[in-house]
């Protein structure tokens, strides 16, 4: 299908609106070439892709393996190699040409560090936009953390070092991410000849070996916004629930230290395999955030964690946002330069108290009930409704006070 060329979004988005407000399909930008350095082409991407299996659904979008046939000019994806590529279909309730655009500007700016995945090319037809990256079949970084409970130092240490590596690029170029959880984090696979992905492009399952696992990638950008060096959105939150920093949560200006909270949840999930803050409803999961109890188990598994891996932890998780390291700060911390390996400086973990001991039986059985239910799945599925009824509301709330000033220009900050 050709685009509609007189498409009033033109200008480059300075500051994203919320996807709540935008509850109408909208087409996506016409009559370019490249966005951000980024071939965007117009018609059907069935033309040069042969598509495989599902590998994943989004709340705005779904994701499918495919290869592409040659590629027509220099620029674009190569052909033959494992490609997903996530469809944001225009008639979804969320869909937004201006978010989409501002997606794959943030993309191309974090793909230009290696821990984002790599983003080759968009196509854009009636029906969807189509943003064409490289397949990750190393597995879910959630996933191994949900199956082994928790990570081995040095593999919590790596996990954690790629985010802030990210991290440490999206902020220095002028972005946040605002949406950092083990969900969006992927491990990029070993590319060789049969493994990972079939010749069809349907991915084979992840294999939980190290060998074939590969670095980990960010794959999900639709979240990231804008942001002045030292600068603080006040708009509607962004993120899923177990992750926001208490500034989110008390609707405070939040900027970059809000990521660098939701990596120490990612951080502590690695080293304990649960979420520092977690509840039964997502209203309790938000006390919790905001009083700064209820999270943090300090039994078994947090008792073996070793001491400069809890330093680094506490460090990230500071109720102060001024308090918590930049992340080119964090990636300084002595735990992560030692890859995680805990050497003379932190010695063996504690051993356990008395009450950490009773206390031992009643966690595992704790923890081993959460998982049957499958907790961790059900309260991420949960914080993404809470979010997104929290966003369309403080969007709405937002969109009234600027109707009353109707003073034109403010964007989305406060
Ligand atoms: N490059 C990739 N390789 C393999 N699988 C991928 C890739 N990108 C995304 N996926 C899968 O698709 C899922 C959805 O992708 P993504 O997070 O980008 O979508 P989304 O609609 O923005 O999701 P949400 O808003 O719910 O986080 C991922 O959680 C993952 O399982
Ligand atoms: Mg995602």
């Amino acid at each position: 299908m050709q685009p509609q060329h007189d498409d009033p979004v033109a200008a480059p988005p300075v500051a994203l609106l919320p996807a709540a407000n935008h509850h109408h399909p909208q087409p996506a930008l016409a009559g370019e070439k490249t966005v951000a350095g980024v071939p965007w082409r117009y018609g059907d991407p069935s033309a040069v892709l042969d598509w495989g299996a599902d590998l994943g659904v989004g709340s705005r979008s779904r994701v499918r393996a495919a290869t592409r046939r040659a590629p027509p000019t220099a620029l674009g994806a190569p052909a033959g190699r494992p490609l997903a590529v996530k469809i944001l279909a225009k008639d979804h309730a969320r869909f937004s040409a201006l978010d989409v655009r501002g997606e794959v500007e943030a993309h191309a700016a974090a793909a230009a560090c290696p821990a984002a995945v790599a983003l080759h090319e968009v196509w854009e037809d009636g029906d969807a936009v189509y943003l064409v990256q490289d397949a990750c079949t190393g597995g879910e970084l959630y996933d191994r953390v949900r199956a082994q409970g928790r990570l081995p130092e040095p593999d919590a240490a790596a996990a954690v070092r790629a985010v802030l590596v990210l991290l440490a690029h999206m902020h220095a170029s002028g972005w946040a991410h605002r949406d950092v959880k083990l969900e969006n984090f992927l491990y990029a696979g070993v590319r060789e000849e049969g493994v990972g992905v079939s010749g069809d492009g349907a991915a084979a399952p992840p294999t939980p070996s190290s060998a074939v696992r590969g670095p980990l990638l960010g794959v999900d950008f639709g979240s990231a916004a804008r942001l002045a060096p030292g600068e603080s959105l006040a708009g509607p939150p962004a993120g899923s629930v177990p992750y926001l920093a208490p500034e989110v949560v008390a609707g405070r200006p939040a900027g970059r230290p809000a990521d660098l909270w939701s990596a120490g949840c990612i951080l502590f999930a690695a080293l304990v395999g649960q979420l520092p803050f977690g509840g039964d409803t997502d209203d309790d999961v938000l006390a919790a955030i905001a009083g700064g109890v209820g999270g943090v188990p300090r039994g078994t598994a947090w008792a073996r964690v070793s001491e400069p891996a809890r330093a680094l932890v506490a460090a990230l998780l500071a109720r102060d946002p001024g308090a918590r390291p930049t992340a080119a700060d964090a990636l300084n911390h002595p735990w992560l330069l030692a890859g995680g390996e805990c050497g003379a400086d932190g010695g063996p973990p504690p051993p356990l108290s008395r009450d950490e001991a009773r206390g031992r039986a009643r966690d595992a059985a704790r923890e081993a009930a959460a998982a049957a239910k499958g907790r961790l799945a059900s309260a991420a599925a949960r914080a993404r409704e809470r979010v997104r009824d929290a966003m369309a509301a403080r969007a709405a709330a937002k969109a009234a006070r600027l109707e009353r000033r109707s003073s034109g220009g403010g964007g989305g900050r406060g």
